[in-house]
């Protein structure tokens, strides 16, 4: 039987609630695709935080590194801030591991309800660059306290990050539609988004079967909006892929079923795949969390582990409780986690 050591990091609020779901499911798969998961469960994040005054142990990415796929629930409390708690466990991962691509697949499922008078179909990949950009540690602060208090912040852009992301999103584009959208803002941002350009425009002269468009950020997610069905493949920077892939998955019909995979393509190092979403600490405890997002990050775990088959039966068997109206509450429906990850298993074994 062919097995993956897996690390599981539930981490805070509905993350723990969301990751148990997924890890039911994958098991429930897991037999029925010839396939086991070896679970390592890691209690990392803010609670751990609380205790230790760190949010993960200091050997945690070597521990980390002995897996073949990382499943992490969400980071983030009340009582921690939040740039205290992302960078200390998201970002190291995504940094060590040297993650460079956020890949988050956004599609309306049959049957949710969603914000657009015009439910036309779409189906686009937001590919987001995940390990330099805006998301630095470099600058700092001054005078605090004062009436000159200020605060300086540097965005890094390098040859290499951009190139290697920019080539993931049309080589991407070449095994869809063909297209490629470049979010810049290369009118307002006066160093680093022209550099971005410039560098997009030289990777995509070795694509010339792709299209390239390039719009200002701003303006795409207008575009977004008015219509989601011209996009494709959208590449985009740290700050902007985050903003857009957000926005899209609202667009989707809510940012609690949308999936996203941290992914090494070397495979030097092991992916990590999260739902898009928060710990939600309006929800958690309350059993009404959405699944979705986590076990569709796992379905996509499945298909980076090689596992494709079950992968693509677990995302049909989404697609069937959602059309069937078997649903949380954020998507109209009535049920609990728990319950919302029965019909998921239900499907799964009556071969749906
Ligand atoms: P959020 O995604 O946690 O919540 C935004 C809204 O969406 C809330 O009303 C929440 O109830 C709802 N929501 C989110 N996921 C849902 C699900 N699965 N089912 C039903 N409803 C869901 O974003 P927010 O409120 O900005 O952040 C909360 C905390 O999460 C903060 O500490 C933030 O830093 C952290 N965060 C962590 C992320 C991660 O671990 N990758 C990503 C985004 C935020
Ligand atoms: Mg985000």
């Amino acid at each position: 039987m062919r097995g993956y050591q897996i690390a599981a990091i539930p981490g805070d609020g509905i993350g723990q609630e969301t990751l148990p779901a997924a890890k039911r499911v994958l098991d429930v798969l897991g037999g029925l695709h010839g396939f086991e998961l070896s679970w390592t469960d890691y209690p990392w994040g803010c609670a751990y935080y609380a205790e230790t005054g760190a949010m993960m142990p200091e050997d945690g990415l070597e521990r980390l590194a002995e897996s073949d796929a990382i499943l992490l629930g969400a980071v983030g409390m009340p009582g921690v801030p939040d740039h205290v708690s992302l960078w200390g466990l998201l970002v190291p991962i995504r940094r060590q591991f040297d993650q460079y691509v956020s890949l988050r697949p956004v599609r309306p499922l049959e049957g949710t309800r969603r914000p657009l008078r015009d439910d036309s179909p779409f189906d686009l990949v937001v590919v987001r660059e995940n390990t330099e950009g805006e998301y630095s540690q470099i600058g700092g602060r001054m005078f605090h306290g004062t009436p000159n208090e200020m605060a300086v912040q540097e965005a890094v852009f390098t040859r290499r990050g951009v190139e290697r992301i920019a080539r993931y999103a049309f080589q991407l584009a070449t095994e869809r539609s063909g297209r490629v959208a470049s979010a810049t803002k290369s009118n307002g941002i006066f160093h680093t988004m022209p550099f971005w350009d410039e560098v997009v425009e030289q990777v995509a002269a070795e694509y010339p079967g792709v299209e390239l468009t390039r719009y200002h950020a701003d303006a795409l997610a207008a575009h977004l909006v008015l219509d989601p069905g011209r996009f494709d493949v959208i590449v985009a920077s740290n700050l902007f892929g985050d903003v857009l892939s957000d926005l899209t998955a609202a667009l989707a019909g809510g940012i609690g079923i949308a999936p996203c995979g941290n992914i090494d393509p070397t495979r030097r190092h092991p992916s990590m795949f999260e739902p898009i979403h928060g710990s939600a600490p309006d929800i958690a405890g309350t059993g009404a969390a959405n699944p979705i997002g986590q076990v569709w990050s796992a379905a996509m775990m499945l298909d980076h582990l090689g596992e494709a088959e079950a992968g693509a039966h677990l995302v049909a068997a989404i697609e069937r409780t959602v059309r069937d109206g078997l649903v949380t509450a954020d998507l109209g429906g009535r049920l609990s986690t728990a319950e919302a990850c029965d019909a998921l298993v239900e499907r799964l074994e009556s071969g749906a």
